[in-house]
């Protein structure tokens, strides 16, 4: 930790922490829910690591008061959630199921009783498996699904809710899930993934068009993307330049442009020509995926670094999501990924908190009205339980407090970033890599579902309820 100055904190901004459904609820088969493509996935066997799934996770479903206990403690101003479609509709259409519901109406309760604003993620890729059944995000009518979906919650939740999020991180739903088959459902069929992209993007704007509608123009609402920041390995080679093109066309533009400009990148289409003509896109669509976001979600952890192909064969990139043989990189696959310098996290995601003042600032130069929040950041490591009982996650810590720097040098230079949810409020189920990662601020012993705040929950308790970033 570098800065010794106290430096201050903005006092309108907002200090949460973040989690998602199938990483923290478990009770998998409990109060009518159905089964998601997170639940057939993570059973499939060699899908997850040690063939973890998210069954129990953290058993937020019957702890969740416990865990509003643990947010107020430390002094959260908002809390940012995601409902588990499949709980609340276990077949992703048709019945609604009212004890799901109901958790998610109880759990808003508690939260506004403990003064704490409720942020909700409509879906963080938990999609009912019957819909994957009938092609899932292939298919155009999951798009209409989930705006049905999205109305219903918006009529039993209303305007308890601060931030409507439609979709978290579509690219991962669409090029881990569909391209590279990391992700649930785990197919590897690049033109799937192109069809997921842009049906991601459709039902996002039908959904924030059903939520508008049921509660008013003033209702906000937002999605969350990971944008990628991509550097180039020798800026002044045009090899080079066209490889960051090509990368920032189908990990950043192709969301950005349709939600904020209301067009598709032609230049991506063009790319990918040789796998499809993307007849998928219907006339009226573009105007239908663009509303106004009172938020855009940012999600930000590492960086990346790519050249032009000089061996035809194209490097994993730094997401941890490289031991796949199918690149999730459709239409770049020949793009190479340079390894980042260090220091490296758990997941071996470059440290790099300049990256994050860099896209802010790239965010408000691109779209200078656009309000901004940072609905995730943060960091796995390999915790150890001193002999004191203690967890001294220094290495979080000093993650936390750079990129948090980060987002202060960002709002110096005048962005408008409204808002810092640290991924993540307790351990949970980190997808492909199970429960061997932990993002936690909070321990979860997953023999004891025990919770104990890491020596980061104790640092992070500072900022929220402080007027200076603590050392
Ligand atoms: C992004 C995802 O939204 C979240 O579910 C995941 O656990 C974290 N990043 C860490 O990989």
């Amino acid at each position: 930790m570098n800065h010794a100055a106290p430096r201050p904190l903005p006092a309108d901004f907002t200090w949460g922490s973040a989690t998602a459904a199938y990483q923290i609820e478990g009770a998998a088969r409990e109060g009518g829910r159905g089964p998601s493509i997170w639940d057939t996935y993570s059973h499939t066997p060699g899908k997850t690591l040690n063939g973890d799934t998210g069954d129990i996770a953290d058993d937020h479903y019957h702890r969740w008061s416990e865990d509003i206990t643990h947010m107020s403690a430390l002094g959260l101003d908002a809390y940012r959630f995601s409902i588990s479609w499949p709980r609340v509709q276990p077949g992703g259409s048709g019945p609604f199921n009212a004890e799901g519901i109901a958790f998610y109406t109880n759990l808003v309760a508690g939260l506004k009783a403990a003064g704490i604003k409720p942020v909700v993620t409509l879906y963080h890729w938990d999609l009912p498996q019957e819909l994957e059944d009938q092609g899932g995000w292939t298919n155009r009518d999951t798009a209409y699904r989930f705006a049905d979906y999205a109305r219903r919650m918006a009529q039993e939740l209303g305007t308890d809710i601060d931030v409507w999020t439609t979709l978290n991180e579509p690219w991962c739903s669409a090029y881990l899930g569909y391209a590279s088959g990391v992700h649930a459902p785990g197919r590897t069929d690049p033109v799937a993934a192109l069809k997921a992209v842009h049906h991601l993007n459709l039902a996002h704007g039908l959904a924030g068009r059903a939520i508008r509608e049921e509660l008013g123009e003033n209702t906000r609402v937002s999605i969350t993307l990971n944008l990628h920041v991509t550097r180039m390995h020798n800026p002044d080679n045009p090899g080079d330049q066209d490889a960051h093109r090509r990368i920032d066309g189908l990990a950043n533009r192709v969301f950005l442009e349709p939600l904020l400009d209301g067009r598709y990148p032609h230049d991506v289409l063009a790319d990918t020509a040789d796998l499809t003509d993307w007849s998928f896109i219907h006339e009226g669509d573009t105007d239908l995926i663009r509303i106004p976001l009172d938020i855009l979600g940012v999600n930000y952890y590492s960086t990346g670094m790519v050249r032009e192909a000089t061996s035809g064969q194209g490097g994993s990139d730094n997401d941890g999501h490289g031991n796949s043989s199918h690149s999730p990189w459709v239409g770049a696959d020949d793009v190479e990924w340079v390894q980042m310098p260090g220091p490296y996290t758990a997941m071996g995601w470059n440290i790099d908190p300049a990256g994050m003042t860099e896209l802010l600032v790239s965010l408000r130069d691109r779209y200078p009205n656009q309000p901004l929040m940072v609905t995730e950041n943060g960091a796995a490591f390999p915790d150890e339980v001193a002999p004191d009982g203690r967890i001294h996650d220094n290495e979080r810590v000093a993650y936390l407090h750079d990129h948090i720097a980060a987002v202060l040098d960002a709002r110096d230079a005048g962005v408008d970033v409204r808002g810092y949810f640290a991924w993540s409020l307790l351990d949970n189920f980190e997808w492909g890599w199970g429960y061997d990662r932990r993002f936690g601020i909070i321990r979860v012993d997953y023999e004891t579902l025990e919770r104990t705040w890491k020596d980061s929950a104790f640092w992070y308790r500072a900022v929220a309820t402080g007027t200076t970033l603590p050392g």
